[in-house]
């Protein structure tokens, strides 16, 4: 079938803008008018030569073969011990796409830690990502970190990008449901999605924003990434919080606490209480089941308590931190499994949804989902969690916001 060429006018960039599009595409035999060059310039939406390859999204490219590696369900695996003795790698080429408060504090950490050669740091604020990327540059020179900082609005500095970090959206203001933000950075994801997979086609994507499960799902669909290359960052930051609680709650370092949290990062995150260890005890032994549902409900409430106390914005350095243990677990530095928002196929006996469950990742991703042996009542949480995370989905997807 052929297609008629489009005059592209003004009336398409303000509706590209409207729809939170970063990129525009322009097909052979389109013509643009100078108005709606002028107007793309000035609302940051790049113009792209069309057409862009757009790869099947990965409920049908026969990825069957992939889940059968990826996915085991039987219990009794153990996760292979990482080789002793091998350094870790770094990151070649890190993008954080957007520079509020997670993202520059990723960018510092990394920077400092030695995480990657390079960060490419992007914010659609003109002038916010190049000033934060020379500051960290001025840095180098008592720090003498080795990692250099570029800074752009243009998201086309994404390119070569060996992982990419997604925090740009709105965060909650007090009051506010993590869900409550699908609308508006649905929109923002699925456009910063079609840059990712333009620019940076080979990356592994971490999603940070909100509402966390629902957006890795947005970034999968939208980009086409097999699943083991697109990863939701809660689970760590979840768990870091039930350590804590569980610490404070016993009057322990929380170096001597082990737990996980999995689930979805919303009201139905599931901290485990089964397999949670306060100095090698289960928890059960040490704290009163008063006391473990206190840590179990400021761990759900950790981040809305974050956002009561500041007003505006939310938590900045836990998440940055969660994202970072992502990142060691990445480039080899890590070991063992951590929980990672993660397409399901089977595990835990859930399907087709994205939900924080305990991974192994390597240099290409999501090597491994690790079944823990968890309770009837948990199970049954983690079953709601999925099902709440599908049903705002559909729902966004009829009432197409
Ligand atoms: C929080 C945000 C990052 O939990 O979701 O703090």
């Amino acid at each position: 079938m052929t297609r008629s060429p489009r005059v592209i006018g003004a009336e398409h960039i303000a509706d590209a803008r409207q729809n939170g599009r970063q990129l525009l595409e322009i097909l052979p035999g389109d013509i643009v008018t100078q108005l709606a060059r002028e107007s793309a310039e000035s609302a940051h939406i790049t113009l792209v030569d069309g057409p862009l390859e757009k790869p099947a999204i990965p409920r049908t490219d026969g990825a069957i073969t992939l889940q059968r590696s990826l996915y085991r369900r039987n219990p009794k695996w153990i996760a292979p011990k990482p080789s002793q003795g091998s350094s870790p790698g770094t990151i070649s080429r890190l993008a954080l796409i957007g520079a509020g408060g997670v993202g520059l504090n990723i960018a510092h950490l990394v920077a400092n830690r030695g995480i990657a050669n390079e960060v490419a740091l992007i914010d659609v604020a003109p002038g916010v990502a190049e000033a934060a990327a020379l500051d960290l540059n001025h840095a180098s020179g008592i720090t003498r970190s080795g990692t250099h900082v570029q800074g752009s609005a243009d998201l086309s500095l994404i390119a070569d990008a060996q992982v990419v970090v997604i925090t740009a959206g709105r965060p909650r203001s007090p009051g506010m449901s993590r869900a409550d933000l699908m609308t508006i950075n649905r929109r923002i994801i699925q456009s910063i999605s079609e840059s990712v997979r333009t620019h940076a086609p080979d990356s592994i994507v971490i999603v940070v924003t909100n509402p966390l499960d629902e957006m890795t799902m947005t970034v999968l669909e939208g980009t086409g990434f097999p699943y083991h290359r697109v990863l939701g960052m809660a689970g760590t930051l979840d768990s870091s919080r039930f350590r804590w609680s569980l610490a404070q709650k016993a009057g322990v370092p929380v170096s001597d606490v082990e737990a996980v949290t999995l689930g979805s990062h919303g009201g139905e995150m599931v901290p485990i209480v089964s397999t949670a260890l306060i100095r090698n005890k289960p928890v059960t032994t040490v704290l009163s089941e008063d006391e473990i549902r206190d840590c179990v409900e400021t761990t759900v409430h950790g981040g809305e308590s974050v956002v009561a106390l500041r007003k505006t914005g939310s938590a900045t350095l836990a998440p940055a931190h969660a994202v970072c243990e992502l990142l060691d677990a990445i480039r080899g530095a890590r070991p063992g499994a951590l929980p990672v928002s993660v397409m399901l196929n089977g595990s835990y006996g859930i399907h087709d949804v994205v939900l924080g469950v305990p991974c192994v990742l390597d240099s290409s991703g999501l090597r491994e989902i690790i079944e823990l042996s968890i309770t009837d009542e948990e199970q049954v949480l983690l079953e709601a969690a999925a099902e709440s995370v599908r049903n705002r989905l559909d729902q966004a997807a009829n009432t197409n916001i």
